[in-house]
């Protein structure tokens, strides 16, 4: 039976980190060990707001999310980002300071469906609210739009009860399609993206940014045509 640790060097033996960090096998470990409490927070959130879109549907005819997607970040990446903030690698410090080990990432099709939907969350009893980042009212320079949030839910297991953090990033169909392709362009460019294309990217996030909020109106027009027929 081999560590986790040994299993990691094995995948990528040049990984730099396997190389300057003193890693204890107990920390892999316990990292490891750590998967199925972030993947309980995981589901504890998604059944929320799967709640919720349902809720919406049978209501107003209307289903707030396009759809969700989930992960738990890698050891690996746990690991990068300590190492990136010069925090020093240990269970307590990864518990306490990576907040986004548990992610969803809700894609919704109106704006005013993020809010509500971030609203209704919050809202829950067993939540607690740790930040928020409006990036759609605040839009970072580069022209990237979405809502974050990261709450705690308290996650029920053999071992006892614990608030778990989960990142939840909600956007639009069109805040969505923008950061995938950003994020691979920028993958993609061996060097820094030039200024010319950094440009050309916030331009398109704007123009995305207007069809949302053109989309939207034209929604609760057709809503509103069909409420007043019907009345
Ligand atoms: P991370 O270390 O990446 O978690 O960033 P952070 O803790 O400083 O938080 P921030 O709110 O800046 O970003 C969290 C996440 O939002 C990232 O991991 C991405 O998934 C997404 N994100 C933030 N900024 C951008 C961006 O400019 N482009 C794209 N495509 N995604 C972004
Ligand atoms: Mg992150």
């Amino acid at each position: 039976m081999i560590s986790e640790k040994q299993a990691i060097a094995r995948m990528d033996a040049d990984h730099p980190l396997l190389k300057y960090i003193e890693l204890e096998d107990d920390t892999i470990n316990g990292i490891v060990a750590m998967a199925p409490i972030y993947r309980g927070a995981l589901r504890e959130v998604s059944t929320k707001l799967d709640n919720i879109d349902y809720e919406f549907q049978t209501l107003y005819d209307h289903n707030p999310i396009h759809h969700m997607e989930s992960r738990i970040k890698s050891p690996r990446s746990i690991l990068e980002k300590l190492n990136r903030r010069n925090i020093p690698v240990t269970m307590e410090n990864m518990k306490r300071e990576i907040l986004d080990i548990a992610g969803i990432r809700v894609v919704c099709n109106y704006t005013e469906d993020i809010f509500k939907l971030a609203e209704l969350l919050i809202a829950q009893e067993d939540i607690e609210l740790v930040y928020v980042h409006n990036y759609i009212n605040e839009p970072k320079e580069c022209g990237y739009r979405s809502f974050h949030l990261v709450v705690k839910v308290p996650v029920f297991l053999s071992v006892g009860a614990e608030r778990v953090p989960v990142e939840v990033q909600i956007r639009t169909i069109a805040m969505d399609m923008w950061a995938s392709l950003e994020h691979e362009i920028r993958y993609k460019a061996t060097k820094e993206v030039s200024p010319e294309a950094e440009k050309r990217l916030k331009l398109c996030a704007d123009i995305l940014a207007r069809t949302d909020m053109e989309m939207q109106e034209i929604y609760k027009e057709c809503v509103k045509r069909e409420e007043d027929a019907s009345a």
